[in-house]
């Protein structure tokens, strides 16, 4: 099978890119990635001479290029998980987030329709369905209740994506997962920021009362549930997939401290999220009992390694530690706490 990764230099794209290189060694696989800050081609390094894996460096909203890139590799599949995918700089700039996230869809759905693709995985999130209480969990009916202006654009371009499927006759499927963790995530999402700061004794900013509570997932585990649903899914379906690891993000933060021998004091409360979702926990019954699909990694056992991963690996994030990165965030910082009630 010919298959485009979109994204496939970022976090989970590269997880799942190495994924089906070993689960698929047969499948030709074409990244396509713009390399935003997010990207980073060091991730593919392994598979560099692999004359089975193409990489291209292009944006998603350029039509041309991507009917160009389909049609010369004879794309079967797409799993399309490129993004611009962090909450706050949503909320710093969403205009980007529509351009990329909801027309850049569009642009693959379009040569979808037009050259025939077999099938096409949106790789959404949780997000889409907002905020539970205390208890519940998102089923694949939930409402869809997007509370930032990332998770409204992956609310929408899930929306166009069905109706692609719908009106189109295209073969279509939509994942939505929850939180990821492992190698390869950018410092700016909570795990890595964390584990980067506390190496460095800086101090780890917890949102509000830090008592949001995220529902955590290996990233290998999301990966294989893509694979899962990329090739017996069923069309016109959407997969709820997540881990069943609920943390609320104060436990989360004192765990990875423990983890890395550092002191709590390392903790300030800082100005909340605008918007901020309380609490996010996935019913995975669907693919579970169509795919048969289970998570195979612990989230203790899964975090220890991951933290071993950033450890034994500063080359891969000091670049974002020091220059133009470690300024936005040092700003960041400083307005969360100025702005902090405590
Ligand atoms: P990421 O930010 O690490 O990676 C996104 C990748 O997309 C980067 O390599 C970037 O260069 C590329 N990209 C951005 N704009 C592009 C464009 N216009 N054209 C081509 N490439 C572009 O994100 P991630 O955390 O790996 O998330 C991947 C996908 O999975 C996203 O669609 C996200 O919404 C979804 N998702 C993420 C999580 C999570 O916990 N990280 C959970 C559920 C779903
Ligand atoms: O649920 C899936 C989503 O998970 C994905 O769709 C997104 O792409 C991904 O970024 C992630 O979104 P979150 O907003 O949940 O992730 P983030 O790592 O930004 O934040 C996790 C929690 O930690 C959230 O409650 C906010 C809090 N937080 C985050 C940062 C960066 C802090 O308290 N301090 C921080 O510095």
């Amino acid at each position: 099978m010919n298959v485009l990764i979109t994204g496939g230099c970022g976090f989970i794209g590269s997880n799942l890119v190495h994924h089906l290189r070993a689960r698929r060694p047969d499948w030709t696989l074409v990244t396509l990635d713009k390399l935003t800050y997010a990207g980073n081609l060091e991730n593919l390094a392994a598979l560099e001479g692999d004359p089975k894996h193409i990489f291209v460096r292009g944006n998603i909203c350029n039509r041309e290029l991507i009917e160009h890139v389909v049609g010369l590799y004879r794309i079967e599949g797409i799993l399309h998980l490129a993004a611009e995918s962090h909450v706050d700089r949503s909320i710093l700039g969403p205009e980007v987030f529509v351009q990329t996230n909801v027309l850049g869809t569009q642009v693959l759905l379009e040569v979808c329709k037009a050259i025939g693709v077999r099938r096409f995985v949106m790789v959404s999130t949780d997000e889409v369905y907002g905020s539970l209480g205390p208890t519940g969990a998102f089923t694949e009916s939930s409402p869809l209740q997007p509370s930032s202006p990332y998770s409204a654009s992956k609310a929408a371009a899930d929306l166009v994506t069905l109706a692609y499927g719908r009106t189109f006759g295209l073969d279509v499927v939509v994942t939505r997962c929850s939180n990821n963790y492992g190698r390869y995530q950018f410092p700016e999402k909570l795990i890595p920021l964390m584990i980067v700061n506390a190496l460095h004794d800086k101090p780890l900013p917890v949102y509000g009362d830090g008592g949001n509570v995220r529902d955590w997932l290996h990233v290998e585990d999301h990966c294989e549930a893509l694979l899962g649903v990329l090739e017996r899914g069923r069309s016109g379906e959407v997969y709820n997939i997540g881990g069943g690891a609920e943390r609320k993000n104060l436990e989360l933060v004192r765990g990875l401290l423990k983890l890395l021998g550092k002191s709590e004091e390392l903790i300030r409360f800082v100005a909340d999220r605008p918007g901020h979702d309380r609490r996010y926990a996935i019913d995975p019954s669907k693919i579970r009992k169509e795919l048969g699909w289970k998570p195979a990694h612990t989230f203790e056992q899964g975090l220890a390694e991951t933290v071993r991963w950033y450890v034994d690996h500063p080359t891969w994030w000091e670049h974002v530690n020091s220059g133009a990165y470690r300024e936005y965030f040092d700003s960041q910082y400083r307005a969360r706490l100025g702005a902090s009630p405590g």
